[in-house]
């Protein structure tokens, strides 16, 4: 009989976990031990119910110390099942996309990670109170705050990407980017599909062209160098019934030290993102030509070669 799953224990999230996660984190422990430096990593993620990364990155492989770990979990059963898996855990009741509305000082955290783990389960488009869905607005947030520390640091960022109707706000948003790309890059095959289609069609395929440029676009206006680095799509088998198809991504962000004569005074970073408008489009371009990688299909073909 087969394993059974439980929810996020799709055999595609634990090939991400173990196949892509875990490597980046492996390096970063490395370049840290390779400078001699007495500073270990810090992460920050979203347990969910069974803190699958957590217990493959803290405890099976010991890359992060039990203190260097912050979830932030909004699900109350979540919380509570994660807590009775791993009792030292510091889980936080706190709703991720409310970052872009609290103030810099109503935060308890510093935001000083080398690994940041936004795991959603939601779009990443959808109808928003303005143009962008909250929890874009809080990733562009999430620049600002960690810029405070002027630390580099790995973004790992997954979202669901199904299409959905009734999002007419955040289908136009995407829409627009794919649009914009068409115009800067001249990059036609998503606009042809785009015209002829829409975006309902391959909906993941749209997703996955237009998030990339949203990010390193957020990185730039904090002086980060954001480079996207691994983006996927999978379908995950655990659970019976409801397959959603899911992207991912991993972005490089390198602090870029931004003189402060160049910055404005308050945030010490500013708006810079502007000084580098032709690296900012190189970046979005080089991330676009990235191969995307389909992990069910790289899984099967996995599985022939070893038969
Ligand atoms: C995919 S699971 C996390 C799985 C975990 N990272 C792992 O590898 O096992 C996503 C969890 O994030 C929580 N979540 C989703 N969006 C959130 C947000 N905006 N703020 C806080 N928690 C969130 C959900 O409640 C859910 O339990």
């Amino acid at each position: 009989m087969p394993k059974r799953r439980y929810k996020f224990d799709s055999k595609e999230k634990a090939w991400i976990r173990e196949k892509i996660w875990l490597p980046v984190v492996k390096r970063e422990v490395d370049e840290i031990h390779k400078a001699n430096n007495k500073d270990s990593v810090r992460y920050f993620t979203f347990c969910g119910p069974l803190a699958f990364d957590i217990e493959l990155l803290v405890v099976d492989h010991k890359m992060i110390k039990e203190n260097d770990v912050v979830t932030w979990e909004k699900d109350e059963k979540a919380r509570k099942s994660a807590k009775r898996k791993f009792p030292w855990l510091n889980i936080e009741p706190i709703q991720f996309d409310s970052l872009w509305t609290t103030t810099l000082a109503n935060t308890k955290h510093r935001f000083d990670f080398d690994i940041i783990n936004l795991d959603f389960t939601c779009r990443p488009f959808r109808n928003a109170s303005g143009e962008m869905s909250h929890e874009l607005l809080g990733i562009r947030e999430l620049f600002r705050r960690q810029r405070i520390s002027s630390k580099s640091f790995h973004l790992f960022l997954t979202f669901n990407a199904n299409y959905d109707p009734l999002a007419h706000d955040g289908n136009l948003s995407l829409t627009r980017v794919i649009y914009d790309h068409a115009r800067r890059f001249g990059f036609h095959e998503g606009y042809f599909r785009l015209a002829t289609k829409g975006v309902e069609d391959n909906h993941h395929l749209y997703i996955l062209e237009a998030l990339p440029s949203i990010i390193i676009r957020f990185g730039y206006e904090s002086a980060y160098s954001v480079s996207c680095i691994f983006k996927c799509f999978y379908v995950p088998h655990d659970r019976p019934t409801r397959h959603p198809c899911m992207v991912s991504f991993v972005f490089k962000c390198e602090w870029t030290n931004p003189p402060l004569s160049l910055a404005d005074s308050q945030r010490w970073g500013g708006e810079v993102g502007w000084q580098h408008s032709e690296q900012l489009k190189r970046d979005q371009l080089t991330a676009l030509k990235l191969p995307i990688v389909n992990v069910n299909f790289t899984m099967r073909q996995k599985k022939k070669i070893k038969k």
